[in-house]
């Protein structure tokens, strides 16, 4: 078994579906898993029953997750039809990523618009941050306010209710993060579009929602290594896995860059810090604002 402290931070460029049972049980908080979705031609993603490869991980996954730990799992629609994981998991919510802009070219069906990412927890979920994920109110302010006017609002049975000024609950379809395109600024290279990389926003919400600070989260599909960056970022501990080795020099090469730009970030800071107390600007009698 792998002491998870004496790892924290690396990537692995190792099978992560194997490397699972190197984990000691209870360790993880979060486990991140953007893996094969067993649709496209792409070598890693030749999985014969997307739903049985699912359902041994959803296995693996409990097995390594503390009491009332998560799991966000990406697939396809079908990705979990016909198994029965409530043994090991309990799911919370079937979240639809809706991707509005695809070229909807298919010509003997709907073409699918969306990609299902399914959040699961070990029993009942220890974390849900919604204060940190809360996403703009689209109702007009003057509609908001005839809503909390209504008699049956005001004096209803759990008193007046109020439209929430930091935004709402961004609920199990989130149309508002677009997956990345050509002109993508985040992009890491063309090969990785649609297939791999996914927008930064998308796991910051993930990992926002579901973990704190300090938290260990698994990511045994790294891909460009967005999972590993984005909880570097956010100050939660990591653990990642690649099997191909070209993804797994630029996810490690991106978690670099991360680092460095989060250290450079810290030592400005310092630097302005020193300036405050070598020239201090504010007269410590008057009543400070604090931002
Ligand atoms: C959908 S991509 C992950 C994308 C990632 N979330 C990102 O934003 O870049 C899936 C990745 O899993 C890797 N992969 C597939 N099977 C694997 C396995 N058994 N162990 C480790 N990595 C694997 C593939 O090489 C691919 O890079």
């Amino acid at each position: 078994m792998i002491n998870v402290e004496h790892v924290v931070g690396r990537i692995f460029n190792t099978d992560g579906v194997a490397f699972l049972d190197e984990l000691p049980a209870e360790s993880t908080d979060l486990v991140v898993c953007d893996g094969p979705y067993g649709v496209t031609t792409h070598e890693w993603d030749n999985v014969q029953n997307i739903q049985e490869f699912n359902l041994n991980l959803i296995k693996k996954f409990s097995r390594i997750l503390k009491q009332g730990g998560a799991l966000y799992l990406f697939g396809k629609p079908d990705c979990i039809d016909f198994i029965d994981y409530r043994e090991y998991l309990s799911l919370q919510s079937r979240i639809v990523w809706y991707q509005p802009s695809r070229l909807a070219q298919g010509r003997k069906s709907f073409t699918n618009n969306y990609d299902v990412i399914c959040y699961f927890a070990k029993g009942k979920p220890k974390t849900f941050n919604l204060e940190h994920i809360r996403v703009p109110q689209l109702v007009e302010l003057e509609h908001r306010k005839r809503c909390e006017n209504v008699p049956s609002v005001k004096n209803g049975k759990y008193g007046k209710t109020v439209f929430n000024k930091d935004g709402k609950n961004p609920g199990d379809v989130w149309g508002d993060i677009k997956q990345l395109t050509y002109k993508s600024k985040e992009l890491i290279g063309r090969d990785l579009l649609h297939t791999i990389q996914k927008p930064e926003r998308l796991i910051e919400r993930i990992i926002k929602a579901s973990s704190n600070p300090g938290d260990m989260v698994i990511d045994p599909f790294v891909g460009s290594g967005t999972v590993p960056v984005v909880c570097e970022r956010l100050g939660r501990k990591f653990i990642g896995c690649e099997t191909n080795k070209l993804y797994f020099e630029i996810a490690s090469s991106r978690v670099q860059k991360e680092q460095k730009r989060i250290e450079k970030a810290a030592d400005e800071s310092l630097f302005k810090d020193d300036r405050t107390i070598q020239t201090p600007s504010v007269d410590f009698n008057q009543p400070v604002l604090l931002l």
